[in-house]
């Protein structure tokens, strides 16, 4: 006798920059509670054993670069494809290939970081909006970052193309309603490879900035995320929450 099938929700979501880090823990949460995930990555390696994790019938990979247009229509054609239908876009993939101030930035960076953190989100928001969402609605969550709302030192350009994600989900959220939600999530420092330059060798001086005592696990972030792409969250859009362990409350005086 074959064993019974997991019934799942139905509903299907395209993370982009799904392999490891928030990504992924966004991809397992969704899996977990019966969604079924299109997830995408530059390393077709990393995407196999990605799947692999998440469960092959649950999960399908495409190989791409997120500013890649031709990759973009290719995610969502293939997630068509494999489960007729694409509910959810997590617009997660980013880069910060440089630190440093905004006076020293190299304008061909700034602008390779404007183009995945930010074009990207909209091509990929474009392509499930004609593919699936226009017609039968659904939920776009941007990853934005707590650097696209306060400014820092060391994140100049990454900054000004979150803050831009910010605006990105203000725009699509009053243009998609009322079929669509369109949220960002903020996120301060979670512990991924992106962030380690940040808090290796340092974790404890860095977890000490945040009043909840730690620096934020993907779990964190896919939490809020399984919310906001959630029918709970239904009457919820144009809003960016900021997941943070406290970090703002830095601010106060
Ligand atoms: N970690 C933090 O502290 C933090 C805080 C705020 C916001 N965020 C945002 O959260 C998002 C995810 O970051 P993370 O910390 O989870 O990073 P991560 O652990 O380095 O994971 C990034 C994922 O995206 C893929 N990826 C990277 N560049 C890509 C590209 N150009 N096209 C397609 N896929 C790409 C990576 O796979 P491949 O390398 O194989 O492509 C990997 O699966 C980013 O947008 C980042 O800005 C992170």
């Amino acid at each position: 006798m074959s064993e019974p099938q997991q019934e799942g929700t139905g509903r299907v979501a395209l993370v982009t920059g799904a392999s490891r880090g928030i990504g992924y823990g966004i991809a397992e949460a969704l899996v977990a509670r019966g969604d079924r995930v299109v997830i995408t990555g530059r390393s077709a390696d990393a995407l196999q054993e990605a799947t692999e994790r998440l469960g092959a019938d649950r999960a399908v990979g495409v190989q791409g670069k997120a500013h890649d247009e031709a990759h973009q229509a290719a995610a969502v054609e293939r997630a068509m494809e494999a489960f007729g239908r694409v509910d959810y876009l997590v617009n997660n993939a980013g880069t910060n290939p440089v630190f440093g101030p905004l006076a020293e930035a190299d304008l061909a960076v700034a602008r390779k970081v404007f183009e995945t953190n930010v074009v990207s989100a909209l091509g990929f928001a474009q392509q499930t909006w004609k593919a699936w969402q226009k017609e039968h609605g659904g939920a776009i969550l941007n990853i934005a970052s707590v650097a696209g709302l306060a400014p820092s030192p060391f994140v100049g350009a990454y900054g000004m193309s979150k803050a831009a994600m910010v605006n990105l989900t203000l725009q699509l959220a009053h243009e998609f309603a009322p079929g669509v939600r369109v949220n960002a999530i903020a996120p301060a420092v979670v512990k991924t490879k992106f962030a380690a330059a940040l808090y290796e060798g340092r974790e404890e001086e860095a977890a000490a900035a945040y009043p909840l005592g730690r620096l934020g696990m993907p779990q964190d972030v896919a939490g809020a995320a399984a919310f906001l792409l959630s029918d709970a969250a239904g009457w919820v859009t144009g809003q960016t929450l900021v997941v943070d362990g406290g970090l703002f409350l830095n601010a106060g005086f």
